[in-house]
């Protein structure tokens, strides 16, 4: 990705909390990682924590399909998340996972892992410490719902499932188009149908559907909203 600078000519405000929900393949991680680089924040992926503990599962030879076994684990991998937009990492018990959470069988088993609520609670905890006081670009399915609901911009990232598996699938270095759709939408019922923190537009987010928009147009709009806060914030 490339690097844009910083403008020194920026005011300093408080610190904003940017939340970006929606579907996978959306553009989200593209968009944040931008969104955040040239607001000089940083970036939290919380997808990639859930998948992490999904990795760990499937190492430890846990029953994903069976969430007492998750439950009953979910507070054993040690994560550790880096906060860079240009070089985010994801290490469980002190190893770099962020290639081994892409494959094939943590997509397969992410989303019932995500569906246990013992999961959520203890990764939910973890985002909120990182998240701190601020200062961060952040992307799941429940930030501005349950992790963050006093963001000060939310973000409902969404696209047409065609648009977003031919991304996924280009992302995966020509991966099947039509498995890839299959995958993302069954991922999709699950995250927007569970009992806890369902995937869902919530009021004061503003939708922005990036099927027919490139990533520099999908990141303009955001930075726009941040800027639109900080300014109605009083700062000059
Ligand atoms: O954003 P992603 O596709 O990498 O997320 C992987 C899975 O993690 C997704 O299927 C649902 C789950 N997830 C979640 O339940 N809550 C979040 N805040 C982020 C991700």
């Amino acid at each position: 990705m490339t690097s844009v600078p910083t403008d020194p000519n920026r005011p300093s405000t408080p610190p904003v909390v940017v939340a970006v929900d929606g579907t996978s393949g959306s553009g989200k991680s593209s968009t944040c990682r931008a969104v955040a680089d040239r607001l000089g924040l940083r970036y939290l992926d919380t997808g990639a924590m859930y998948r992490a503990v999904t990795w760990w599962m499937l190492d430890n030879d846990v029953d994903v399909h069976d969430a007492g076994a998750v439950a009953a684990r979910a507070g054993a991998p040690d994560l550790v998340s880096g906060t860079d937009p240009l070089q985010p990492t994801i290490a469980v018990d002190g190893v770099d996972v962020s290639v081994e959470i892409r494959s094939d069988a943590v997509n397969a088993a992410v989303s019932p892992v995500s569906a246990v609520p013992a999961v959520r609670e203890r990764l939910v905890a973890l985002q909120r410490d990182l998240i701190g006081t601020g200062g961060i670009v952040v992307e799941g399915r429940d930030i501005g719902s349950v992790v963050w609901p006093q963001a000060e911009v939310k973000v409902y990232l969404t696209a047409d499932p065609a648009a977003r598996a031919a991304r996924r699938a280009a992302e995966n270095g020509g991966a099947d188009l039509t498995a890839t759709q299959e995958s993302l939408l069954a991922r999709d019922a699950i995250d927007s149908s569970r009992a806890t923190a369902p995937l869902t537009r919530v009021d004061g987010a503003v939708h922005i559907d990036s099927t027919h928009r490139t990533l520099d147009e999908v990141v303009g709009l955001v930075v726009d909203l941040v800027d639109a806060v900080r300014s109605s914030s009083g700062a000059s």
